[in-house]
């Protein structure tokens, strides 16, 4: 599952909660999430184009791993330029791009990390969405906007297109809050 989209638009959040209801239901999941990656896996690499896909291109080839295990990997990465993750896309089986969609307004006004205030400043160079494109999904499986929409209604869809495509089961009683079967 590829969760794709503005800084502080809400791939942790939802990535976070998904992992929690997937374990519940009994599923083997690892959350590949862009700020933990770039410490281990991609030290070192940057924000040019090149280094973010090649950022992008590793995560893909980690969550293919382990989706040949059974395990659901979920990727929360900003993950900008759309031809590298449709290039994912192509390699790999079952892939689920969901975009975490937010209007930028949104995302300055929440400024997670007080990094839209740095580069609005002018002190950041290559920030998404700010002073670094933002290519948004043309066909996306999932799109959830989380400007408009709680965390757990944005979980609620995301797993409800889940359970469309039959990646996992109904659980019946889920404890995501929100939902009108719960
Ligand atoms: N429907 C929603 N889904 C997800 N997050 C939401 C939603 N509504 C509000 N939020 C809030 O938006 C913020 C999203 O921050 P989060 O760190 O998840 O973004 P991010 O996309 O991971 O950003 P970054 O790319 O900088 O890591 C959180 O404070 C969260 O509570
Ligand atoms: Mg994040």
């Amino acid at each position: 599952m590829w969760m794709t989209g503005l800084p502080s638009g809400g791939k942790s959040t939802l990535a976070e909660m998904l992992e929690a209801e997937l374990i519940a239901r009994g599923r083997r999941v690892e959350r590949l999430d862009g700020d933990e990656v770039r410490m281990h896996l991609s030290k070192g690499l940057g924000f040019s184009r090149d280094d973010r896909d090649e950022n992008v291109r590793r995560v893909g080839w980690v969550a293919r791993v382990l989706a040949r295990h059974g395990v659901i990997a979920i990727a929360a990465l900003i993950s900008p330029y759309r031809s590298t993750r449709d290039e994912l896309r192509s390699r790999t089986r079952d892939f689920v791009e969901v975009w975490v969609k937010a209007s930028l307004d949104e995302c300055v006004r929440r400024d997670v990390k007080g990094l839209y205030k740095k580069a609005l400043a002018g002190d950041l160079p290559h920030f998404t969405g700010v002073s670094d494109p933002y290519e948004p999904p043309l066909q996306a499986e999932v799109v959830v906007e989380t400007d408009r929409q709680t965390p757990a209604q944005s979980v609620a869809t995301i797993l409800a297109v889940l359970e469309a495509r039959g990646y996992v089961s109904d659980a019946g009683i889920s404890h995501v809050k929100g939902r009108s079967d719960g």
